[in-house]
């Protein structure tokens, strides 16, 4: 069969995950946390299971669900939302990406994307017979990555019909500030771009900073899908409960690609959340608070190995550097280093569509003290 995706290979999340597993390694490649979610988010779930929550949810996801969380965004970005028409709760993020830009791509339209970029956003496009054009984010001597707004404003074409955002950004942890939002503002102001931001690590966010979502700058909420997911936020990842906000008429059109991609979403788990918001309201709060101790002693530890630290800002993931200790390229030495040190990480590069900053990898640190302790221990001996 003549493939719809022939540069598309099995995502490196998969395969580093795999070859973890095969070798028996400590698996900081994948972005999952080793905690469980609250006891109570448990036990609402049990209870949704045993009441007989287990039919089709509603095609938009359960209204409790989305009414908290409409109420959640009045209070966080001040952006009043209409929970029937303006959020649909998507079988995780990966579903509400692949419905908005499936909405949005007609074929030969271009799509802007930031590299190192986040996987799942390139072959959809090419799905719809969009063209991705890579703009990547400059890195200073520090290693800091930003966006370089000049540069994407050049990127810019009568053909560009979508710009895909992801900050807190995975894998690199850079923010915007509010000022980078009003810049985007200027630079599409006269245009027809849609906007999807890709809002998953929006609660994991460090040092003081805050999240500056789309959803808060009036300009740029008129043409954005705003997405997000319970994966991240309740150490939940498997539960694949995500959502997408987006004003009225897009979110029409989101939801006609959403009804024949899943239908509905796990009812149960809609209705525990729902429920869990309503008893808990600030659930998410302590989780920036959580991961920057995290953060700081995965560093410390570090400390102890030949591995630079690029400053981490938000995420669960720290990007080193291996130039003292190797020049392989990065793919052969994270796959070196998971089969001898027992330790798997992710390879920047293949984040990259042209040429990337050399010998960098991506760990998660969103494991408890022991695992890291191990891992570390491995790493030491590099
Ligand atoms: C940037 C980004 N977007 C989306 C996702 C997928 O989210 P979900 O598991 O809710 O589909 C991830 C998961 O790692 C991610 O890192």
């Amino acid at each position: 069969m003549q493939s719809k995706l022939p540069g598309v290979g099995t995502t490196i999340f998969t395969v580093m995950s795999q070859l973890a597993h095969d070798c028996n390694a400590i698996n900081l490649s994948q972005g999952f946390p080793s905690f469980n979610p609250d006891p109570e988010l448990l036990d609402l779930v049990s209870h949704h299971l045993y009441s007989g929550a287990n039919q089709y949810a509603p095609m938009p996801g359960v209204l409790a669900l989305r009414e908290a969380l409409a109420a959640q965004y009045a209070t966080r970005h001040a952006r009043e939302l209409d929970p029937e028409l303006e959020i649909t709760v998507c079988s995780g993020a990966t579903e509400g990406l692949y419905s908005s830009i499936t909405a949005v791509v007609r074929p030969g339209d271009e799509v802007i994307v930031f590299d190192p970029c986040y996987d799942a956003y390139e072959p959809v496009v090419a799905l719809s017979g969009g063209i991705t054009r890579h703009v990547p984010l400059t890195r200073d001597e520090a290693g800091e990555f930003s966006v370089d707004w000049h540069r994407l404003q050049q990127s810019l074409s009568a053909a560009t019909r979508l710009i895909i955002l992801n900050f807190p950004h995975n894998p690199t942890g850079a923010i915007l500030s509010a000022h980078d939002l009003q810049t985007l503002a200027s630079i599409i102001r006269d245009t027809d771009i849609f906007l999807i931001s890709d809002e998953v690590y929006e609660h994991i966010i460090f040092d003081g900073a805050v999240h500056q979502s789309l959803l808060s700058n009036n300009e740029l909420w008129q043409r954005s899908f705003v997405i997000s997911s319970f994966g991240k936020t309740c150490h939940a990842t498997g539960w694949k409960i995500g959502y997408c906000i987006a004003p009225k008429e897009l979110t029409t059109e989101l939801r006609k690609v959403h009804q024949f991609t899943c239908f509905a979403v796990s009812t149960p788990f809609q209705h525990a959340l729902a429920d869990y918001i309503a008893i808990k309201p600030h659930y998410y709060q302590g989780l920036s608070a959580f991961y920057s101790k995290t953060r700081d002693y995965f560093a410390e530890l570090l400390g102890s190995t030949r591995f630079v630290l690029t400053p981490t800002k938000s995420t669960f993931f720290q990007i080193v550097d291996y130039s003292a200790i190797s020049h392989n390229v990065d793919t052969e030495f994270a796959s070196q280093m998971t089969r001898d040190q027992g330790v798997a990480s992710i390879p920047i590069s293949v984040f990259y569509d042209a040429p990337p900053p050399q010998n960098l990898l991506r760990f998660c640190f969103a494991k408890d003290d022991a695992t890291l302790e191990q891992a570390v221990d491995n790493l030491c001996k590099l």
